[in-house]
């Protein structure tokens, strides 16, 4: 006989079972079927792929962007992603457009790739609130003296971005990148990457972290949180 309590014991393993489901359970199986993993590294022990690597996908993005992005992609690499084989020869061989989830397959897929992290949390970071004079003083630094601007975008004063294409975009970066990453990356991109086209640079932590805060400055609306 199907008592109260039993049929609530039944519901209760539905809820726990099917919560699984549409959780991290279901999002490898998803990988595969929407063949993200032609493209990209899931995990480190895979040979180098085209696309830019997701196996610390949880370390590197925010939840809520990476969840827009997956529903509504947009172009990051203008020049290609520097693994891509015709990168820089003005015709990547992946010109997108990148493949789009539903709000369901996006939910699911962001939850498995807010899981996957190396080496394991990283450190949070108190950074400094820049004034305006320092927020100038690190413009030119990203500007003339460490040149970033001539492989990344960046705003100028009039808020219009400009900047070179060889590396990732960064007018959102605000929004789409963690400062602890950040911070991690511009440190030592080595943790991440090992044949990387960025120079490696030797910040003193002061400026480490206010490159990082200027860096999270960067958004397309800036009112956004
Ligand atoms: C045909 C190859 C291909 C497939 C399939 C593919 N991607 Fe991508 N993906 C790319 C490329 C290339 C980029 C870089 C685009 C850019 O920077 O403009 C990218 C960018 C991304 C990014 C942003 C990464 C970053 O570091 O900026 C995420 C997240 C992502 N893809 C997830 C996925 C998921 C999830 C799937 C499966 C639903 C998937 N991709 C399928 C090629 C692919
Ligand atoms: C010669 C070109 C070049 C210069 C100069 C350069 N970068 Fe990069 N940067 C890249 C490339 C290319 C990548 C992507 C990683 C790769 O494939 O090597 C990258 C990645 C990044 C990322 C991670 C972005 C992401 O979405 O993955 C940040 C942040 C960054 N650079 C900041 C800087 C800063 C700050 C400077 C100056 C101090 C700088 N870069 C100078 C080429 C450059």
């Amino acid at each position: 006989m199907i008592t109260p309590k039993k049929t609530f014991l039944i519901g209760l393993f539905l809820l726990i079972a099917g919560g699984w489901y549409t959780g991290a359970g279901a999002s490898p199986a998803l990988v595969k079927e929407k063949q993200c993993n032609t493209c990209h590294r899931f995990s480190n022990s895979e040979a180098e792929k085209s696309a830019p690597d997701l196996f610390y996908a949880g370390n590197k993005f925010q939840k809520k962007w990476l969840e827009s992005f997956l529903k509504q992609p947009e172009t990051i690499r203008l020049a290609g992603h520097t693994h891509d084989p015709g990168f820089l020869k003005g015709v990547p061989e992946y010109a997108g457009p990148h493949p789009a989830l539903n709000s369901k397959e996006a939910q699911q897929m962001t939850n498995h790739l807010m899981s996957l992290k190396i080496p394991k949390e990283l450190p949070l970071l108190e950074l400094p609130v820049l004034s305006k004079g320092t927020r100038v003083r690190v413009k030119i630094l990203f500007e003339r003296d460490y040149s970033c601007i001539a492989c990344h975008q960046s705003y100028n004063l009039a808020r219009q971005p400009r900047g070179g294409v060889s590396g990732p975009s960064l007018i959102d970066a605000g929004r789409r990148l963690r400062p602890e990453w950040v911070y991690q990356w511009l440190k030592n991109p080595q943790q991440f990457i090992t044949q990387g086209k960025m120079p490696l640079y030797k910040f003193d932590e002061e400026t480490l972290r206010k490159m990082t805060q200027y860096i999270m400055s960067h958004k397309k609306d800036p009112k956004s949180k």
